[in-house]
């Protein structure tokens, strides 16, 4: 062989050492043994806390891993989100607040294990599940299946997941100690296969750690394999949520892959709270049973730029505040939680295992009240735009997040017509010639906008503004824009599809400002960007107060903050101090509905809790309605078991209708209130029914202003949030009423009724089921 081809070999080889991390062979060992988890074969029970790389400052990482140890966790549990490393097909980023190799290393120098949950779909009220938008580009995508595409895509992520992470795996010296296939996949699907097709991918890319699914108790049986090892996620009543585990499994360790010691919060929802005594007597219970668990979250963070996601049915987009009242606080700062763990953890230290000092906070700062100067009108900033004769969403044009102007001229003259506009994803800004008409908004469904006169030659602009994709719930193939089309209907009601578009795709992002926007001084209540400077001292963590503007998003220094929006429960943006300089820094505002005073100011704590959305405006029933079932025919009656326990009710023959009414008629505990934690129903097959059409046409009462007790919280897939009916201020007695309206008449064989889970208030004894193909009275 020639000297020349020897060299290259040899040079080849040597880069090909230093692209992959070193393999350094490790003596360590993690392995999951009959009753308890084994490392290096002794017994050990992971005290694991949650917390997202990518919602945290990279220059705080260290500070949080080193709050996590001193809380007395020896171990924490991190999601990879395939979209913040994938941003384009083939196109990987491990930089800077992805830089999960990094993250894994300062866990280890703290003295800290991690749980390594890569996806591909992670859920984590994260934009799209963590999935990358631009799967949605291929139309007959099947996400979460055994669609080739889909399944060639997860092969090629978790192949460079391994190259980057494989070799930080306990066996080759470094701290990783499991792995999760997937996330939650029972609450989606059942096809076991599918699970261990991903299985298979993380063993390909070079994962010989334990492997392990998680899903919610009910749900557990969807998705667990013999050959993989599973966990239970739960927000209480471990001893009642293990045994939904130890029924589908007899031995191995008992573990909780994810337990709630708060919540996260969604946009015009009440703040999520949890109580720290709850919170302390579940997880003393756990250690006393030498049960594993991990705290989902540990430390919340925030979802900066654009990455929060969104529920869906119904739509609820969540707040960029990740805060999720968890014991280390948005900013890292600790908290009743935190202590009250943090002693409770002092007593059940395993060998070798310290409790360190608690790291000092970061410094906050205040930023006195300061205004925009100067603005910049959207509409007089426009990127190029496309012709589209049809209406097409955001992916078709290749477009991933913000937002989409759809411009048209519209070709006769009508009175009194409604626009109908199929589906807006999310909230549509409509102007004729200029002028605000209307606004549409998915969280209410809503999707027509009436217009009293047109003109031929009038221009309509549809400013589309997108959301988080859909993370978890049945519509997680979330295409952003207007999903179908738009229409004109007359006021005799004959309908002609609006054509030949100018379309505007408004791309924003997490790291910069468009460019080339053109700044003046002056005002505007139209859409707009708005700048301002405002200078400090000494950089430090601050809170930045946005409730007086509209809704949008905000970028300083460049560093996009995430979203904000005047309904609340956030009237605050986490800003991190390493985002700051000395002197001189720039704000700049996106406010899409822009009515605020303009003012800014840097606050040293946060506004969590402050909804200005009128609470009355969202329930589901009206000033001086009442139903009325008194000639309806009973379905139905019985009487639930007290406990946690989901039960399933059959009727003695099969029911047909489309409204489905629960008169519930007493309590387990006798007092006035009641509360359901998710209703399924059955067809006349004993299967659940999708439930993506529902909504609720009636509900007696329902407490919004002291919890999140809206009777959507029925069909959320969320077995931690309820409906439940009034009780701060007023508490209305028995019997309660919940009418659902299933979209179009179903054959309904029975249901399922899942009890509210964290405490016995609500719970009810005595009901009667009524299933009518036509609306009930009172309606
Ligand atoms: C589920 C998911 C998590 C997160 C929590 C709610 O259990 O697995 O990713 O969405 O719910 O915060």
């Amino acid at each position: 062989m020639k000297k020349i081809h020897l060299l290259l070999l040899v040079c080849f080889y040597c880069t090909l050492a230093i692209a992959q991390p070193p393999q350094v062979k490790s003596t360590n060992t993690f392995a999951i043994g009959k009753e308890s988890f084994l490392l290096n074969g002794k017994p050990f029970v992971i005290r694991c806390g949650e917390m997202h790389f990518a919602r945290v400052p990279r220059e705080y990482w260290q500070h949080r891993l080193q709050m996590a140890k001193a809380m007395g966790l020896n171990t924490v549990c991190a999601y990879l989100f395939w979209n913040v490393h994938e941003p384009k097909p083939n196109e990987f980023n491990w930089n800077d607040m992805a830089d999960a190799a990094a993250f894994c290393k300062l866990a280890q120098e703290a003295g800290l294990y991690v749980i390594l949950r890569p996806g591909p779909y992670s859920c984590a009220e994260w934009e799209f599940g963590g999935f990358p938008w631009w799967l949605l580009k291929k139309k007959d995508i099947k996400l979460r299946t055994q669609d080739p595409y889909y399944l060639e895509r997860c092969k090629i992520y978790l192949k460079e997941v391994g190259r980057v992470l494989a070799p930080l795996q306990i066996t080759n010296g470094g701290n990783i100690i499991m792995t999760q296939v997937e996330n939650e996949y029972g609450s989606y699907g059942n096809d076991k296969e599918y699970i261990g097709k991903i299985r298979d991918y993380l063993v390909e890319a070079g994962f010989t750690i334990p492997l392990f699914t998680c899903d919610g108790p009910s749900q557990l049986k969807s998705d667990v394999r013999d050959d993989i090892f599973s966990v239970v996620n739960f927000g209480g009543n471990p001893e009642e949520s293990f045994k939904y585990l130890r029924n589908i499994r007899a031995e191995g360790p008992l573990m909780c892959g994810e337990f709630y010691p708060g919540w996260f919060d969604s946009w015009g929802t009440k703040h999520h709270m949890g109580a720290t005594g709850g919170v302390v007597k579940d997880i003393k219970y756990m250690l006393d049973h030498k049960a594993s668990f991990s705290i989902y979250m540990a430390h919340g963070g925030t979802s900066f730029g654009l990455w929060s996601g969104a529920n869906c049915p119904p739509f609820l987009p969540q707040t960029s505040s990740y805060d999720y009242d968890a014991p280390i606080s948005e900013a890292g700062w600790t908290t009743d939680k935190f202590y009250a763990l943090r002693k409770l953890f002092g007593q059940y230290l395993q060998e070798g295992e310290t409790l360190p000092e608690v790291p000092a906070a970061n410094p906050m700062i205040t930023i006195a009240p300061f205004k925009t100067t100067e603005v910049a009108p959207l509409f007089s900033n426009l990127p190029a735009s496309i012709n589209s004769v049809q209406i097409k969403n955001m992916e078709e044009f290749d477009q991933g997040y913000g937002a989409i102007l759809y411009r048209t001229k519209l070709t006769a003259d009508a009175k009194n017509v409604d626009l109908n506009i199929k589906e807006v994803h999310d909230l549509a800004y409509i102007f004729i010639n200029g002028k605000k008409m209307a606004t549409l908004d998915r969280r209410r469904n809503e999707s027509v906008c009436k217009l009293a006169s047109i003109k031929n030659g009038d221009v309509l602009d549809i400013l589309v503004e997108a959301m988080g994709r859909v993370n978890y719930g049945g519509h997680l193939h979330d295409r952003k824009g207007i999903t179908q089309g738009v229409n004109i209907v007359d006021a005799n009601g004959k309908s002609k599809s609006v054509e030949n578009w100018q379309v505007f795709p408004i791309e924003l992002n997490n790291n910069s400002i468009p460019a080339n926007l053109k700044f003046t001084s002056g005002k505007t209540d139209m859409p707009a960007f708005h700048k301002g400077t405002f200078t400090i001292s000494k950089p430090g963590d601050t809170y930045l107060d946005v409730s007086q503007w509209g809704k949008g998003l905000v970028w300083v220094n460049g560093h996009c903050l995430g979203r904000f929006w005047n309904i609340g429960p956030t009237q605050t943006m986490y800003l991190p101090g390493p985002w700051l300089k000395e002197g001189s820094n720039e704000v700049v505002l996106l406010d899409y509905i822009g009515r605020g005073k303009k003012g800014l100011q840097g606050l040293e704590k946060p506004i969590l809790d402050s909804l200005t959305e009128k609470v009355e405006n969202k329930k589901h029933r009206k000033e001086g309605q009442t139903l009325d079932i008194s000639n309806a025919q009973t379905t139905y009656e019985g009487s639930f078991a007290n406990g946690i326990n989901q039960q399933t009710i059959k009727f003695s023959s099969t029911a047909e209708g489309r409204f489905f009414c629960i008169e519930a008629l007493n309590s387990q505990n006798g007092r006035p209130y009641a509360s359901i934690a998710e209703l399924y129903l059955l067809d006349e097959k004993g299967k659940e029914l999708p439930r993506s059409k529902w909504k609720i046409a009636y509900a007696d009462s329902e407490e919004l202003s002291g919890e999140d007790g809206k009777a959507d919280n029925v069909f959320d897939l969320q077995s931690t949030s309820i409906w439940h009916t009034e009780w701060q201020g007023k508490a209305p007695k028995y019997p309660h009423y919940l009418v659902i309206d299933l979209g179009s008449n179903q054959k309904i064989s029975g249901f399922k009724y899942l009890p509210r889970q964290d405490a016995d208030n609500g719970r009810i004894k005595d009901y009667k089921i009524y299933i009518t193909n036509t609306k009930f009275k009172g309606l």
